[in-house]
């Protein structure tokens, strides 16, 4: 038997090279090993934008396509959306009963969110019980492993405090609910194009599936070296955005010549960022043409999360006969 993996995106519609090098690619990876569960977490994005909601279900799907196009494989790995499995809220809700509110009033990302999110209602009960209903996610599955960045990692823990705390009230001596490990997802981070962040509300991102016209607009008009300003200069690959994406993309002599060509005024810009288009292209013609097969055929991806939701309601509605039983809720 493998080890079950579970992990959710929250539906941001369709993803860019940030995401697939931060999370999706770890994705792919795990399902040569493991027995993998990828979620759409619905109402986690409902969570911070409840109000807006107009672009849901289209964001839904254009995010299951791309993990389709990135090669997550349908007949390997179990797709599903969180709001399908209403089990999922009975769980939360159960958790929730037991659960101290400082659990949740410290965990790290309430508060940096808070201050982030400047534009948005956080003051919700939604919002503050976020990790919870993520533990009811994870724990509903019995998951071993949760591959997550390094942000998600306090909910993982909190994943675990609310387990050992069900375990200890309800399991008489039992595990009824197995506590999960974080899977720390090492990553060469990408940044956008500006170095900030890769984002979609920053405008500093590559889709996956962005035009290849597009991929050469974008990575041609990426700021440079800010020192570097005439083809004279020379520059500085630390202090230029280019140089990290040569980092992810280029061999060691691509990144040779971009050291010399950089420092000695040896090449220009463009020419130093040629490679990075190409690399690009190259990684997303598979994904391009994944697309493509489901794009042209939408009832199948709805298909597979269909079968996947049907797979994991299965599991779900198990773990939950017996929380019931445990919790004497069996009448
Ligand atoms: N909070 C996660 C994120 O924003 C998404 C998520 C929801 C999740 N439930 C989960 C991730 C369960 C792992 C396991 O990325
Ligand atoms: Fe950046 Fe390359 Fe220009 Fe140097 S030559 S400043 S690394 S784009």
């Amino acid at each position: 038997m493998k080890p079950r993996v579970l992990s959710g995106m929250r539906p941001t519609g369709a993803l860019h090279l940030g995401h697939y090098h931060g999370a999706l690619k770890n994705w792919v990876r795990l399902q040569d090993e493991h027995e993998c569960f990828y979620f759409v977490a619905d109402w986690h994005a409902l969570t911070t934008h409840y109000d807006d909601h107009a672009d849901l279900e289209r964001n839904v799907y254009d995010m299951v396509v791309d993990w389709l196009a990135a090669g997550i494989d349908p007949d390997r790995a179990t797709l599903f959306i969180q709001s399908r499995l209403p089990e999922h809220a009975e769980l939360f809700t159960l958790l929730a009963m037991g659960t101290p509110l400082s659990w949740l009033e410290r965990v790290p990302t309430y508060k940096d969110q808070m201050k982030a999110l400047t534009g948005r209602d956080l003051a919700t009960y939604g919002f503050l019980g976020y990790p919870l209903l993520q533990a009811a996610d994870i724990l509903i599955y019995k998951a071993a492993f949760v591959p997550v960045g390094e942000d998600q990692s306090p909910h993982v823990e909190i994943t675990r405090e609310v387990a050992r705390r069900f375990n200890h009230l309800y399991g008489k001596g039992q595990t009824v609910l197995p506590e999960p490990a974080t899977l720390l997802t090492e990553t060469a981070k990408l940044p956008g194009l500006d170095g900030a962040k890769m984002s979609k509300s920053l405008g500093n991102d590559i889709a996956m599936r962005e035009e290849p016209a597009e991929v050469e607009r974008k990575v041609r008009r990426m700021p440079t070296d800010p020192d570097r300003v005439r083809r004279t200069d020379s520059g500085n690959p630390e202090r230029c955005p280019v140089w990290r994406f040569h980092k992810l993309y280029s061999d060691v002599d691509t990144r040779a010549w971009v050291v010399k060509g950089c420092t000695t005024a040896g090449i220009g810009c463009l020419e130093c960022k040629q490679p990075v288009i190409d690399a690009i292209l190259r990684e997303q013609q598979p994904w391009r043409e994944r697309a493509e097969t489901y794009l042209a055929n939408p009832k199948h991806v709805h298909w597979i999360v269909e079968v996947g939701t049907e797979r994991a309601r299965t599991m779900a509605r198990k773990t939950m006969r017996e929380v019931r039983d445990a919790m004497g809720l069996n009448y």
